[in-house]
């Protein structure tokens, strides 16, 4: 069966690697093995000596009881290890959904979470971020009209690709409320968990608050090792897991054994990665303020509150056309929201990079000299 192109992927594959201003990545900036092991006080003898045979299924062990630790009432049962992130949402859905089962689905998302919905079900409905004055809300409301009898599952995602949006708690659980009415699955992606850089905290784990819960999680983005390929997902509930796990058998088998073992050493350093990259959104986000505030006619700014991305508004026809053209003919990246279930006239913004500012004063010096030209 077809599935609708993957455009955020299809359009990073185009131009990530050979466009030198990235201003629209969402992951946090990497480090190397090297850098990794001094961080968590391990030599690199022990990753040499790793064996590199087949691994388990669910994941190693000590990596699962290690994720556990991060979570209230999670145990290292609960855990499948993935082989990557993405391979989460796949599995999810695969193993929890039936043509004709109602999905809602939070708007924009990252494409797999509206696509892979979609390729499965026949009733998928948008639940849409509100755009505010200086932000971006969530209409409870609208979520508890959308739902019905017949919702099997509503996939959400915070802090939120690509806005920036962090619920309140009070949000947060009312939207469990809603779930639990229902009787449906809440697929939580909390890929961006760690990264508050701003007023609002943390929000607990959605596997902590509500036994139906699948929430997906991993080292691709607040710990800047997107090359790990690292994730998991927290499934409490003991079938859904056994049926997520067969589904992994006729995808991935198991976790690549020098992954799990850096994801081990990751999650010992963990803290030290996830401040310095906040560090470094905090650092992005008051150079990006007083961009978007001179840039203000054609720039619509609405900060995120955690994540390391934000939605911004363009005054251009079409956003894609735009991205495209400033790719090909200034080597500076921007994602079309589009892609993400979004209108034309909105681009992703990401501030995880140490490359960020360089990349930005690259960008604001075309837009001075495209001033210039047509003054
Ligand atoms: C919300 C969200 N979920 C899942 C993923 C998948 O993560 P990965 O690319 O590390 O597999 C991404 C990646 O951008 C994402 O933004």
């Amino acid at each position: 069966m077809k599935i609708a192109p993957f455009a955020t992927e299809q359009y990073f594959s185009l131009y990530e690697f050979n466009t030198p201003h990235l201003l629209s990545v969402s992951d946090c900036q990497m480090i190397s093995i090297g850098e990794l092991l001094d961080m968590a006080g391990r030599s690199e003898k022990e990753l040499l000596a790793l064996g590199l045979g087949y691994t388990e299924s669910q994941g190693n062990p000590d990596l699962r009881a290690a994720v556990a630790k991060s979570y209230k009432k999670v145990t290292g049962e609960d855990v499948v290890v993935l082989t990557s992130p993405v391979e989460g949402i796949y599995l999810a859905m695969q193993a929890m959904l039936e043509p004709e089962d109602e999905v809602i689905v939070l708007t924009p998302a990252y494409d797999a979470l509206i696509n892979v919905a979609e390729h499965i079900s026949r009733n998928v409905r948008r639940w849409q971020v509100v755009p505010t004055e200086d932000g971006w809300e969530l209409d409870l409301e609208a979520l508890d009209r959308l739902v019905t009898s017949n919702t099997k599952m509503i996939v959400v995602n915070f802090p939120h690709n690509p806005t920036g949006l962090l619920p309140d708690l009070d949000q947060f659980r009312a939207i469990i409320q809603i779930a639990q009415r229902s009787g449906s699955w809440l697929l939580c992606d909390e890929m961006y968990r760690g990264l508050e850089h701003g007023q609002k905290p943390q929000l607990p784990s959605a596997a902590d608050l509500y036994d139906r819960a699948i929430v997906l999680a991993g080292l691709s983005k607040t710990h800047g090792l997107p090359g790990l390929r690292a994730g998991w997902l927290i499934v409490t509930d003991d079938e859904a897991r056994a049926s997520i796990i067969n589904w992994k058998h006729y995808t991935t088998i198991c976790p690549a054994a020098p992954s799990e073992y850096l994801a081990l050493v990751a999650l010992e350093a963990g803290a030290e990665l996830a401040e310095r990259n906040k560090g470094i959104i905090r650092g992005n986000l008051r150079m990006a303020e007083s961009f978007f505030a001179e840039w203000r006619g054609f720039f619509t700014w609405r900060p995120p509150q955690a994540g390391s991305v934000a939605l911004v508004g363009l005054a251009v026809e079409s956003a894609n056309t735009y991205c495209h053209d400033l790719a090909q003919s200034a080597g500076v990246l921007l994602l079309p929201a589009s892609f993400m279930g979004y209108d034309d006239r909105h681009v992703r913004f990401g501030f995880g990079r140490h490359s960020f500012p360089s990349a930005l004063k690259h960008y604001q010096a075309l837009l001075k000299k495209n001033v210039a030209a047509n003054s």
